[in-house]
């Protein structure tokens, strides 16, 4: 079902000329604060139960349920903190820059409500290197959110004084993993950190945190105010809300897009993208590249969290929907996915360490025209080792390079295969080695 109207975006116009920064007065002027208003008269444990009840999954790319990771919060323990995850560096996704960019005190609603609902002390929103105007944006936001009283203050019924801040990235992929993140917050480099012990129990500063995405917070004053059951009446019996979509590639009309959650994939191009540009549809990446590619016969995938087990890819990620036209070459597309990867690879873990290096070496020869027939099985067993044995590596940077090989070969093997015969390069004359 398509959305009656727009959620999160229903302050930024569809018209870009019409669009302009959404500051204190306008969100106020339009319900603004509304939703944590109405959550300071309930008791936080409703707050929470109301979460879990609409169903709400995280945004940022593995679609945990929202209110099940916020009760794993020990009990009693203090401070506890909240890092929202605004490094958005997962190649075709633009969503949280999109909202921010424009309505940055959306999301600052959703971290007071969070915050009034988990007795958080402190919030830190984590933002990537390269975002340096939205990064002034959120500052001066924050500063009006301090001025009226959403930040700074003890909520009802606490003593925790709630204070909220912007903390810069510097520029690494790998820091948007969530105790990547942690270690870059606490000044070291950006390492994952084994789990257990998992953030909720040891997080920030060795103490209980909670890391949510920009647009999973986003949502939250529109579940106050509107209820679980209204959320739950929009998307699918396992993927419930409104969803911003980011498409790119070779569409007509690049853009952030709101839909209900199971929006079909060619509804998406057509009706808001404008159509395919420059030929017909090949294939699209369903959201950010370590999902995975959607291909040829797939081009009316539902777009929601089922995803991996209906289409084979490892899931909806980021809904940052990169389109392929039939004149695009695969071989190419993922030979720049694996540099990706092989480059930001923090190198802690053997598999992915080497494995993402060995599988660019392996792409380039390809590209280069020097592939070997054998070359096909081992960039799939090299991409399986990272993924398939759980536990071989200590985040999913990894299972994500093994998606995005093992899926382009299976579902377009003939691109793959016909550059592997070894014909002629450059006038000289190769033979296939085995
Ligand atoms: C390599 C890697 C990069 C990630 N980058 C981001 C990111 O930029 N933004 C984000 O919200 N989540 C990112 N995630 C997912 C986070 O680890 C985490 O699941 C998410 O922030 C939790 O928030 P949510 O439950 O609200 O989605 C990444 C995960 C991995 C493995
Ligand atoms: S899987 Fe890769 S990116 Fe993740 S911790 Fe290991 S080496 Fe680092």
């Amino acid at each position: 079902m398509a959305l009656p109207a727009p959620i999160l975006l229903k302050r930024i116009p569809a018209d870009p000329a019409q669009r302009r920064l959404c500051r204190w007065a306008d969100y106020t002027a339009t319900g603004g604060y509304e939703g944590l208003q109405k959550a300071c008269t309930m008791p936080p444990g409703e707050v929470i139960k109301l979460v879990v009840d609409a169903g709400l999954r995280g945004r940022g790319g593995a679609g945990f349920p929202c209110g099940t990771k916020w009760t794993f919060l020990p009990k009693d323990v203090h401070p506890r903190y909240l890092a929202v995850n605004f490094d958005e560096s997962e190649p075709g996704t633009f969503k949280d820059r999109y909202l921010v960019e424009h309505d940055p005190h959306a999301l600052l609603e959703g971290i007071a409500i969070a915050a009034y609902a988990n007795r958080i002390t402190t919030s830190y929103i984590y933002i990537r290197g390269e975002y340096h105007r939205q990064a002034g944006i959120l500052e001066e936001a924050v500063a009006e959110a301090y001025a009226h009283g959403i930040f700074g203050r003890k909520y009802p019924g606490t003593d925790i004084v709630h204070n909220c801040y912007v903390h810069r990235g510097a520029g690494a992929y790998i820091c948007g993993e969530e105790t990547g993140l942690l270690e870059s917050l606490e000044g070291k480099r950006g390492w994952p950190r084994n789990k257990p012990p998992f953030p909720a129990v040891a997080g920030a500063f060795a103490k209980p945190t909670i890391i949510n995405n920009v647009e999973t917070l986003a949502c939250l004053p529109h579940i106050v105010l509107q209820g679980a059951a209204w959320f739950k009446s929009m998307g699918t019996p396992s993927s419930a809300g409104p969803k911003l979509f980011g498409l790119s590639g070779h569409v007509n009309q690049p853009g952030v897009y709101e839909e209900a959650l199971g929006v079909k994939m060619s509804t998406l191009i057509e009706k808001y993208a404008g159509g395919v540009k420059g030929g017909k549809y090949k294939a699209a990446i369903p959201g950010g590249v370590s999902m995975g590619v959607l291909g040829t016969d797939q081009y009316h995938a539902e777009l929601d969290f089922d995803i991996g087990k209906k289409y084979n890819v490892l899931g909806l990620g980021t809904a940052g929907v990169i389109v392929m036209n039939d004149q695009t070459d695969l071989v190419l597309v993922l030979r720049n996915i694996v540099r990706f990867f092989a480059h930001e690879s923090c190198g802690q873990c053997t598999p992915c360490r080497e494995g993402t290096a060995w599988m660019h070496k392996m792409l380039n020869r390809i590209v280069d025209g020097f592939g070997r027939p054998r070359d096909f099985d081992l960039l799939m067993e090299i991409a399986l080792s990272m993924g398939a044995m759980p536990g071989t590596t200590i985040c999913g940077l990894a299972d994500g390079a093994n998606w995005a090989v093992r899926t382009f070969l299976q579902k377009f093997p003939e691109e793959f295969k016909a550059r592997l015969k070894c014909g002629q390069v450059r006038g000289v004359e190769l033979t296939a080695t085995a």
